[in-house]
């Protein structure tokens, strides 16, 4: 089977039948409330039919970019914070060979800027770009958030100088709203290439517009495979009423009966380096839209093997307030074999004959089993492999699933309120006109 299946197994002595039957109205009301777009923040659905409905001239388009700019970028700088890079970076980074680098590729490689204020950060990044011939996307729904702005500003001046004012403005795409914003003005001013974020996508549902679809796409990946596998999802999700069937419904219905029970973290793990940003992504996703109003499932993620041998102990013996659910990767994309040695003092010769998959896979049905004794309710998302339409089902899935279990929780997930504190204090103490006290 070409899709990602839920296997519950590990979860029978902490839910019963009887509590998945008794919360399953609740689930399907959850789901006509979304579909219906009758719940709170219905005003941010447009991801909900995004994969179908994207326009080919997007695609076209996107595609021209990268045409025109592959071929004299071996960089490309993708500007943005939260809903406007997670996406992108947690599918390249699936993709991409775990040593990747800026030398020999047919494609430009992906670099990161306006996620972070540090200035050693731009000072490093700086001096590579120095080197190097590049182009960027700066991206930002409300086209005024103050990392991403810095970020633009003084990569900006690096590229005009490097490049003189109008050969840079050719190697600039900016991705915002349609109307209004900061980044929306410059890019008119400066007649940037540019993308429209559509009104009713919020930053952390928007990787299936040109926010992800561009970056991933400059990387030399298959968008229209992305988007196939998150249509395909898209189908089951909103027609199936069967939590046996629709994934999506089942993973709301379990998290939230285990909520319910006082699990408050939700520990997603992977035996997979590459998905470690598939993780950061889901952290956004779900942390923004469920956490609020004093409620939410704290989530957490870790890389096993790597991470069992630093919190291991605590997830084995510590305070049992988590469940975990694994992304199981049934099929690897390369094969590695372990050499024989006839001395064998190591002592491994017992692996020999086992791909490191056998062996990976058995580390984490181990993994599985002693956290299962140690009293951790887990569960897993079994995906037949790592690639593009893999990808765009899990995408989909998990954003399906967090809307259901937004409003099982009886919040708004499609709105982040509390976003905005932080800034309005960074902005009092830096002395932003408005802001003073
Ligand atoms: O999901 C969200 O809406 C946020 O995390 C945003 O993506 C993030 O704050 C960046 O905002 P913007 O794209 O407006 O710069």
């Amino acid at each position: 089977m070409n899709t990602i299946r839920l296997h519950k197994e590990h979860l029978q002595q902490f839910i019963s039948a009887e509590e998945l039957s008794d919360i399953r109205k609740e689930v399907l009301a959850a789901k006509q409330t979304l579909v219906s777009c009758t719940g709170k923040g219905n005003d941010f659905l447009g991801w909900i039919d995004l994969p179908q409905d994207l326009s080919p001239e997007i695609i076209k388009s996107i595609k021209n970019d990268v045409s025109a700019l592959a071929p004299k970028a071996s960089l490309f700088v993708v500007i943005g914070i939260g809903g406007s890079y997670l996406g992108a970076r947690a599918v390249i980074e699936a993709l991409q060979s775990e040593f990747a680098s800026m030398e020999n590729n047919s494609h430009p490689y992906v670099i990161y800027a306006g996620h972070t204020l540090s200035e050693d950060y731009y000072h490093q990044l700086l001096q590579m770009l120095d080197t190097h011939d590049y182009a960027l996307a700066v991206i930002s729904k409300s086209g005024t958030t103050t990392e991403p702005a810095v970020a633009f500003r003084i990569i900006k001046a690096h590229l005009e100088q490097k490049y003189g004012k109008s050969a840079a403005a050719e190697r600039i795409i900016a991705i915002t709203d349609a109307r209004r914003g900061a980044l929306h003005d410059i890019a008119k001013q400066e007649g940037y290439r540019s993308y429209v974020i559509p009104d009713n996508v919020g930053g952390r549902f928007s990787v299936l517009t040109p926010v992800g679809l561009l970056p991933i796409a400059m990387a030399g990946y298959d968008i229209e495979k992305l988007i196939k596998g998150a249509c395909d999802m898209r189908e089951i999700c909103t027609t199936s009423d069967t939590l046996e069937e629709n994934p999506a419904l089942m993973y709301a219905a379990i998290r939230n009966i285990l909520y319910r029970k006082g699990r408050k973290v939700e520990i997603l793990e992977n035996f997979v380096p590459n998905l470690k940003y598939i993780s950061e992504w889901w952290k956004q996703l779900y942390g923004e839209s469920e956490g609020k109003e004093g409620k939410g499932i704290l989530p957490h993620s870790l890389s096993f093997t790597t991470d069992l041998h630093s919190m291991g102990q605590y997830v084995q013996e510590g305070e049992r307030l988590m469940f975990e659910t694994v992304i199981s990767v049934a099929q690897p994309r390369h094969q590695v074999t372990i050499p024989s040695d006839p001395q064998n003092l190591d002592g491994i010769n017992y692996l020999l004959g086992k791909t490191l998959t056998e062996i990976n896979h058995n580390a984490e049905l181990g993994t599985i089993l002693a956290h299962v004794d140690g009293g951790v309710p887990v569960l897993r998302i079994e995906i037949p492999t790592v690639d593009e339409y893999v990808l765009g089902q899990l995408i989909y899935f998990f954003e399906f699933a967090c809307g259901v279990s937004g409003y099982m929780l009886g919040v708004n997930p499609f709105d982040q309120p509390g976003v905005e504190a932080y800034k309005k204090n960074m902005f009092r103490l830096l002395g932003k006109p408005g802001y003073e006290k």
